[in-house]
């Protein structure tokens, strides 16, 4: 038999015990958005480092240094560089995920304790970081230890980089892989990330783009203290009043951002990439049924796809400072800030959409005539990332992709961002590879946020499976 059958088969019999270990990350609550959660985030990070130098992979855990959340220094969570293999006449392949998780509480409306692993009848594996990112994260680690298990080699070098910053902004991470491309990461082959999600439920797919992302803050400031809306309501400018009508301004209900200039470096839409939308595994219906309301703007499945893969979008997220909790509260918040962001695609540039923002709010904001101070902050950034569909990685994923689920995958992009994904490719000049093992419905950052057995296991024997096809391709026909 095969190497691969072997392992298909070894992974098959070794189920239960992968979703007890998935249990055990799941209960690691590695928040990494919230400073009372900071240990924990190095807990896992530590877990992940002990149990791939268990295994006999050479780790090297780099500490970028400090961050400021809220007022308090915290230590930023390590950054763990292995190396699993080193035969020369081997292909080396680095993987990239990440530990951290986004927040949960059982108020938000989950069914169950978010961080206590659920196996549904039905087969989700519920929990926070199922899918985003502790489950493919450990398929990498699982995929290994099975071949140990099994007396048998990798078919290639394995290097890879977890962090534990990413749902926070990579903090630090760029920095990390600048320095280190010529040191660890020297002799990179290739890169393989799974990170995203299939396009529906059911077929898989390889991913070549990603949407860049531009966060700000909006902050309008008058009085010196909040003040009772009964005394001054209607006398001073209000700071809320003012917010809510620069918030207004920014995007229209269609989803039209409204910020002159913005559309002016998309690139346009091509015949060729017309075709593109034909095939594909996505149905309003599918989508109206994972938003369970079918509040969907377009009347075409292929424009919901253009605006979640290749136009960019704004939403605002949050107001920091203004009243909001149940009950009524006469008052006028003396500071405000509002939060939104844009996500960017080619040939967008930061520092432009930048500019355009900030010019339009100062516009805008100067024919309300107030007295109240606006500033417009940049909070943090991530560049888009677009690249071909035809390189051999993506034919060795294509070819993983159809031995462990019999179809052809479909070719995606996605309007979410790894903002790290470009940093690769230009630091290390190598191809990289979104290879997702969840589904459109999963719900990652959302409640009850799950990974199909199905996924997760399949999932394994797809990681594997492109490690011996990546083994196999001449990647100089690139
Ligand atoms: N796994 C996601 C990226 C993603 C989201 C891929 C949606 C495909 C679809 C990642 O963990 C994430 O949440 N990224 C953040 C990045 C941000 C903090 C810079 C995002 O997209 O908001
Ligand atoms: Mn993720
Ligand atoms: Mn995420």
């Amino acid at each position: 038999m095969a190497n691969v059958e072997k392992y298909f088969e070894l992974v098959d019999q070794s189920q239960q015990q992968f979703i007890e270990t998935l249990r055990e990350v799941v209960a690691i609550p590695s928040v990494s958005g919230d400073a009372s959660k900071r240990n924990e985030v190095i807990r896992m990070g530590n877990w992940l480092q002990a149990r791939w130098e268990a295994l006999g992979a050479v780790c090297k855990r780099v500490e970028p240094g400090k961050q400021n959340l809220d007022g308090t220094e915290l230590d930023l969570p390590p950054v763990i560089l292995g190396q699993y293999g080193n035969d020369p006449t081997k292909k080396t392949v680095l993987v990239y995920g990440h530990y951290d998780v986004q927040p949960a509480l059982l108020s938000d409306g989950w069914e169950t304790d978010p961080f206590t692993l659920v196996e549904k009848p039905d087969g989700r594996l519920v929990g926070r970081g199922s899918t985003d990112d502790k489950g493919p994260v450990l398929g990498w680690l699982l995929c290994a230890e099975t071949h140990k298990q099994a007396g048998l080699e990798l078919p290639v070098n394995l290097k890879f980089c977890f962090e534990g910053m990413e749902e926070s902004g990579s903090e630090g991470l760029d920095q990390v892989i600048v320095d280190e491309a010529d040191k660890w990461f020297r002799g990179t082959d290739v890169v393989c990330i799974s990170d995203n999600y299939w396009l529906g439920t059911n077929k898989p797919c390889l991913t070549h783009g990603l949407r860049g992302v531009s966060y700000f803050h909006l902050q309008v400031e008058g009085p010196g203290a909040d003040l009772h809306s009964g005394v001054f309501g209607g006398t001073v400018h209000e700071p809320m009043v003012d917010l809510v009508h620069l918030l207004a301004k920014l995007v229209d209900n269609k989803g039209r951002i409204q910020v002159p200039g913005i559309y002016d470096q998309v690139m346009p839409v091509t015949e060729e990439e017309e075709r593109t939308y034909e095939g594909l595994e996505f149905s309003h219906a599918a989508l109206a049924k994972d938003l369970k309301n079918d509040v969907i703007i377009h009347k075409e499945e292929r424009d919901t796809l253009k605006h979640r893969w290749r136009f960019p979008t704004l939403s605002i997220h949050g107001v920091e400072g203004a009243f909001h909790s149940s009950g009524d509260k006469t008052v006028i918040p003396a500071r405000v800030r509002g939060k939104f962001s844009l996500r960017t695609v080619p040939n967008m540039e930061p520092a432009k959409v930048s500019e355009l923002v900030t010019k339009y709010l100062n516009d805008e904001f100067a024919k309300l005539n107030s007295k109240n101070t606006m500033r417009v902050i940049e909070t943090h950034g991530g560049r888009w990332w677009y690249s071909s569909p035809n390189h051999p990685n993506f034919v060795a994923g294509a070819a993983a992709t159809e031995k462990v689920y019999g179809v052809k995958p479909d070719l995606t992009r996605e309007g979410g961002s790894i903002p790290v994904t470009l940093t690769f490719e230009e630091a290390l000049g190598v191809n990289v590879l979104l290879l997702p093992m969840g589904a459109a419905d999963d719900g990652a950052h959302s409640i009850n946020e799950k990974l199909d057995k199905r996924n997760f296991i399949q999932g394994i024997k797809l990681l594997g499976c492109y490690l011996y096809e990546v083994a196999q391709t001449d990647l100089a026909t690139a």
